[in-house]
């Protein structure tokens, strides 16, 4: 019998969680900030409290600072270890947050009932194909309320990548140094990722893991159509969620879209 090759998400993200975890949870820090500017754009449409859903919400650093905002958060992940250190971390922090661990491609299985805004944020979605992120957007359209609000946020783009591309990358922390090689399959729009890690002892750095993975990088004026054909009504899109500046030729995807009619 053929052996099932494992989808990538399902070795980072479940067999070799632990690695991840060290990265997600060194951006916790922005996530308040970030909290507070997504708050700045729902008041726009009149949405200061309801119902918050997070596709991929990893151990829940946006979900629980919307809860701790007055939002009925709920979040969704593929990783056991990660619902099971949100659950712990909204417990500590004595906020109530809803988490369930699921696959987003069966978000409408997971889920109950109509939510205010839907959000993806940190490159949460392009981790399938296109066919496949088209029906998670019809699905996230027929879980929202009438006038709510879908928003990709802080996820790279095509634009993006062509103006800051860069084959070799690095980053660091107290613990880990994390070398990324990257080929861009510009045909496809694929980005093929090499990650090495590295633990630092002492002075030296020792081998630790590695991972390969494809995600696909959506051009902004696609990710409008995909959100348009689903039946949602595109509104802006911004440079950066940071200091919400208004979206320009190379910025990175953060976009707004609404539900208008809930008739589908
Ligand atoms: C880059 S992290 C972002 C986490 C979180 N949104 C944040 O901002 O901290 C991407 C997350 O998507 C989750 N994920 C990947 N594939 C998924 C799927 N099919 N269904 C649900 N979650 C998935 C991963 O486990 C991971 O936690």
């Amino acid at each position: 019998m053929k052996a099932h090759k494992k989808h990538w998400t399902e070795v980072m993200f479940i067999d070799k969680a632990r690695m991840w975890l060290h990265w997600m949870n060194i951006s916790w820090k922005q996530a308040p900030r970030t909290v507070r500017n997504i708050r700045r754009i729902l008041k726009k449409y009149n949405i200061t409290k309801g119902r918050c859903l997070e596709l991929g919400c990893g151990n829940g650093r946006i979900s629980i600072n919307m809860a701790k905002q007055g939002f009925d958060a709920t979040g969704v992940d593929i990783s056991q270890l990660y619902i099971e250190e949100a659950r712990k971390k909204a417990e500590k922090m004595g906020v109530k947050t809803c988490f369930a661990q699921g696959d987003i491609r069966k978000i409408d299985k997971i889920v109950h009932g109509k939510f205010d805004v839907v959000i993806s944020i940190w490159t949460s979605i392009g981790f399938y194909d296109r066919r496949t992120d088209e029906i998670i957007f019809k699905k996230v359209a027929r879980l929202l309320k009438k006038n709510g609000i879908f928003m990709i946020l802080n996820t790279m783009s095509r634009e993006r990548l062509l103006s800051i591309f860069c084959s070799s990358l690095y980053e660091e922390t107290d613990k880990y140094l994390k070398l990324n090689k990257i080929i861009y399959d510009k045909m496809h729009s694929i980005i093929h990722n090499k990650w090495v890690f590295y633990k630092k002892v002492n002075k030296d750095l020792l081998y630790e893991d590695e991972f390969d993975f494809d995600l696909r990088v959506y051009a902004l004026p696609e990710l409008v159509d995909m959100g348009e054909k689903a039946g949602l009504q595109f509104k802006e899109a911004y440079h950066s969620l940071l200091t919400l500046q208004p979206a320009q030729g190379d910025s990175a995807a953060n976009l707004v879209f609404q539900m208008i009619n809930t008739q589908q």
